[in-house]
């Protein structure tokens, strides 16, 4: 075994490892995604779930408040942000308010790298909910969002393990950036369908966590073409680690079962580029 196998099999044990590195999903906003499937539940409803966790509810107030929507007056409470936006819109908005909060790293390893994967992840979220709707499968947009938003999310649980291993002196503080975030792309797709379990996510989520590098893709599965479609695009333009801007997603078999051309791919990353730099979480 080499050195970086007995590396990579010691972080692969820590992950799979329960203890309080492994990140835990917001509650409530779990509750509140619960709710948001069933087609009769009332705004009300919603409001009183979400205000049981009064940070979660603060912050979904800010991001309603972002310059997205500029045209509208300020929303004073949760309930009139509801009333303005949707149920739907306010849903999507505490998931990723939900998410960014574990998106942090007090390790000089991550500290960097950690933010540019909270963009990305972002940026998957609101650019796979832009790819369903091009692609006329526009009531898939909630499960698209949270698709694009959790494929990676396997990444913060080999962090979160290399950091722990760390701090307990099994691993080297001096460990190499490139050694650690090579760690984190070979072993982020099982983490992540293992925290989707934890988190009791439909196993459609977790199926993406899992398989979204896989060499072939099912086409047929429109969620998975979408989030590798956008995976694909987002490396493009340089988020993640490394910029490849040779990457051609429009050439792709995802890119043609989803019927979306060069041109439609470049007014994605414009749009991606808008919204990513008023920082806000907006619907396709
Ligand atoms: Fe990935």
């Amino acid at each position: 075994m080499t050195r970086t196998d007995s590396l990579r099999e010691l972080i692969a044990q820590t992950g799979r490892t329960p203890g309080t590195h492994i990140p835990v999903f917001n509650p409530v906003a779990l509750e509140v995604l619960k709710l948001a499937h069933d087609e009769k539940v009332s705004l009300a409803r919603i409001e009183s779930t979400l205000l049981r966790d009064p940070v979660l509810s603060a912050q979904v107030l800010r991001m309603a408040n972002s310059s997205r929507y500029g045209g509208l007056a300020a929303a004073a409470t949760l309930k009139q942000a509801l009333s303005r936006l949707g149920a739907q819109q306010v849903v999507r908005l505490a998931m990723a308010a939900a998410q960014v909060s574990l998106y942090q790293s007090r390790h000089p390893l991550f500290r960097a790298s950690i933010g540019e994967l909270w963009k990305t992840a972002l940026a998957s979220a609101i650019g796979a909910a832009w790819i369903v709707h091009r692609s006329n499968h526009g009531e898939m947009a909630e499960q698209a969002f949270l698709a694009g938003l959790l494929h990676d999310v396997g990444k913060l649980v080999v962090m979160r393990s290399i950091e722990k291993l760390v701090s307990e002196q099994k691993i080297e503080a001096s460990l190499p950036e490139a050694v650690a975030l090579e760690m984190v792309n070979t072993l982020h797709c099982e983490f992540g369908f293992e925290l989707t379990r934890r988190w009791n996510l439909p196993e459609a989520y977790g199926v993406i966590c899992r398989d979204h590098h896989l060499e072939t893709c099912d086409t047929g599965n429109v969620l998975m073409a979408t989030v590798r479609l956008i995976d694909e695009v987002c490396r493009r333009m340089g988020m993640g680690c490394v910029a490849e801007p040779e990457r051609m997603p429009a050439a792709g078999e995802e890119a043609a079962a989803l019927m979306l051309n060069d041109v439609a791919l470049a007014d994605l990353e414009v749009t991606l580029e808008d919204k990513l730099g008023l920082n806000v979480v907006a619907a396709a």
